[in-house]
Formats: structure tokens, C-alpha cells, sequence
């Protein structure tokens, strides 16, 4: 089953690369490649074994495959991998090691420090659109054992070359809808649908969703128009990341986030009041109209 998910990425991968190239403009901007990561977490391999050993492989199973693994806390059909890529390793796809050793942390989204725990609780409740697992929970101490593991030798505290997704800089034209789309249907909807809704095979998620109900919800961090840039200039299309301009990635960004999905689980009965508490900002969508609709008024 992984072989036939990863044979299909493959050969959409290359499908796409050819017209993908073809379409992107001669000479288009590209923006600055992120600095290069000097740090390297252990190889498969070095995994330990024994109880330890059992909870890093029982971590790494829920992060490349959250709805099989942690079905009980999670919305949608994302695992933490679709958007921190190969099992939270990859530098600038936001890696667990270079988050590991940053924790705790004050975070203005919820106006205190929060532990490591903490902050993995916020990805299930939105990017995962599901329920925060109990800080004592198996799902919990497997996934931090699995991070601690991958951060290994890693220095606590310091701020790691290849943390998070590289900030993109403002684009020179406000982001757009009208261009964002014509981006989208070049260079995402071939592996995302233009539905947004993802592929699957045999039941496993190939592609996965970046709207509709199986999506992240108005919470998550990807709603934000410049997260989802930072991520997808970094890494998106799968296999040709850092080919979009940083216009192009601001555009689709706007794109994908104008879309409908799943409400943010903050929701006090009111968009307007949800937008005034928790989206008050310019680089979320949440409340707004877009093409005459409300955006969170019929979420999913
Ligand atoms: C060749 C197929 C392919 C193309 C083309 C592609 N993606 Fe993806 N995308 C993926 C895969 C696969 C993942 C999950 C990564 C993983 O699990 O390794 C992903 C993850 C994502 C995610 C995070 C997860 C989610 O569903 O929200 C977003 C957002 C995203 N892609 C946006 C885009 C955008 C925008 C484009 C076009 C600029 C694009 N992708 C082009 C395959 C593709
Ligand atoms: C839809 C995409 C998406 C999914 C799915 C997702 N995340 Fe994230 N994650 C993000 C984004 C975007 C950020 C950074 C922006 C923010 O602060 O919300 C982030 C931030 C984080 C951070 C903080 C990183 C740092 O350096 O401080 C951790 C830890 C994390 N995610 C773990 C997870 C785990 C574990 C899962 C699965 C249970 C998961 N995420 C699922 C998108 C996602």
C-alpha cells in the first residue's frame, strides 16, 4: 500500500514537472533561497529499541499517519506529515527537532507559555481539526519521544538554522484571488483536485486536502495567507519546491485560503464576533466575503 502511494506521487511528480516548467514564466522572480541547515537528526536506523525504542516508532506511525494512528483526537484525513515533510525531518517544512528545543515558549495565540505538549495540543485541535490529546496521554508521549529523538545533540534553546517555513517577504502587489487561481490550476490542482479536495487510493490519502471538510479548520495556522505562502514556496509543488515566485506563493496562498473548510473550533455562534476575537488581522480571510460569500458562515 505505501509503495503504490508512493509510485503514484512519483509518476505525478514527474507528469507535472514537465508542464509545470513549461508554464512558469521566463525569468520570473524566484524568491531567496532560505540559509542551509547545518543540523542532521538520527538516521532510521539509529532508532533505539525497547520501551523507549517502541514509543519514537509509535511517534513516528501517528506522524506520517495521524487518522490511523491518533483516529480518536483527529477531524480530518492530514497527518502531521503533509505539512511538516518526511516524518517532520525536512529542514524549513517547520522540523520537530528544530521545534523540539524551542519549547516552552509564550505564544501569542493563546497568551501564555506553553510547553512542548502544549503546542502539539494546538495542532490537533486545528491543523488536525480534531481533539487535544491529554498531556499524559500514549498519542502525547509518543510523539514528543519521537521528537526528542529526532533532536537529538541538538542545542536546547537555540534558535536552529531550518526552524519553521522561511519567511517569505511582503509581495510587491497584494496578494489575488483572480491570479492565485490561474497558479492553482497550473501548478497544484493536477495532484490537489480542483475541488481541493485531494486524492486518494485504495482508501489511503495520496494528495492530501486543501479545502473542504478533510482540510486543516479556520483555526489553523495554515488559514493565515502568510503561512501557507511560507510553506508552499518551500515546499510546494511537491518535488519542484522554491519554483514559485514569492508573488505566485502569496497569490495561491490567498487562493486555497478563500476557500471553505472546517470551522474554527473557537467559534462563538457569531462570524463576525469569531473574526473580531480571534482573526483581526488583514492576513485572515475568516469573515470576510469573498465572491459574495462569507467566508466561515457555511464552514464545514
Ligand atoms: C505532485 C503533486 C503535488 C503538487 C503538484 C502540489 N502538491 Fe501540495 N502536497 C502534495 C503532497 C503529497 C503533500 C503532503 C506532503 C507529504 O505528506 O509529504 C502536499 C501538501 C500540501 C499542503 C499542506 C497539506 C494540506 O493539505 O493542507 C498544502 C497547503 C499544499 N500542498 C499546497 C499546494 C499548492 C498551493 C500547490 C501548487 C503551488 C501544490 N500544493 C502542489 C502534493 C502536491
Ligand atoms: C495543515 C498543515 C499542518 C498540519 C496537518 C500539522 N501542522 Fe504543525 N504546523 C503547521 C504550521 C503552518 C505551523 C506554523 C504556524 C503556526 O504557528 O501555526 C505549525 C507548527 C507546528 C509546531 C511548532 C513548530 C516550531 O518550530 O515552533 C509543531 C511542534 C507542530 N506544528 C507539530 C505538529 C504535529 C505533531 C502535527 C500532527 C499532530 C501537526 N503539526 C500537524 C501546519 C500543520
Amino acid at each position: 500500500m505505501k509503495s503504490a502511494k508512493l509510485e503514484a506521487r512519483r509518476v505525478l511528480t514527474l507528469a507535472l514537472c514537465g508542464a509545470a516548467w513549461l508554464a512558469l514564466p521566463n525569468g520570473a522572480a524566484r524568491a531567496q533561497a532560505p540559509a542551509p541547515a547545518t543540523f542532521s537528526p538520527p538516521g532510521e536506523a539509529a532508532m533505539p529499541t525497547g520501551p523507549f525504542g517502541d514509543a519514537v516508532k509509535l511517534g513516528e506511525n501517528i506522524f506520517r499517519n495521524t487518522p490511523k494512528y491518533a483516529p480518536q483526537f483527529t477531524g480530518n484525513t492530514l497527518s502531521c506529515d503533509n505539512c511538516h515533510l518526511d516524518g517532520g525531518r525536512l529542514a524549513n517544512s517547520s522540523p520537530m527537532w528544530a521545534a523540539y528545543v524551542a519549547y516552552p515558549a509564550y505564544r501569542s495565540k493563546n497568551k501564555k507559555v506553553n510547553t512542548f505538549g502544549e503546542r502539539l495540543q494546538g495542532c490537533f485541535r486545528f491543523s488536525e481539526n480534531g481533539k487535544a490529546p491529554p498531556l499524559d496521554s500514549a498519542v502525547m508521549v509518543a510523539l514528543e519521544s519521537y521528537s526528542f529523538w529526532l533532536a537529538t545533540n541538538a542545542p536546547t534553546g537555540a534558535k536552529m538554522a531550518g526552524r519553521g517555513y522561511p519567511e517569505l517577504p511582503k509581495p510587491a502587489q497584494p496578494p489575488s484571488y483572480q491570479r492565485g487561481q490561474v497558479v492553482y490550476a497550473q501548478n497544484c490542482s493536477l495532484c490537489h483536485g480542483a475541488d481541493g479536495a485531494g486524492t486518494a487510493a485504495h482508501g489511503a490519502v495520496v494528495f492530501p486536502a486543501v479545502w473542504g471538510k478533510n482540510s486543516y479548520n479556520w483555526g489553523a495556522g495554515m488559514s493565515t495567507i502568510n503561512n501557507a505562502a511560507d510553506f508552499i514556496q518551500a515546499n510546494m509543488p511537491l518535488g519542484m519546491a522554491g519554483t514559485l515566485s514569492a508573488q505566485q506563493a502569496w497569490d495561491v496562498a490567498a487562493y486555497i485560503d478563500s476557500q471553505d473548510r472546517p470551522q474554527d473550533p473557537r467559534f462563538t455562534g457569531s462570524v463576525a464576533e469569531t473574526r473580531a476575537k480571534f482573526h483581526d488581522n488583514p492576513l485572515s480571510l475568516y469573515g470576510t466575503t469573498v465572491n459574495g460569500h462569507v467566508l466561515g458562515a457555511t464552514a464545514q
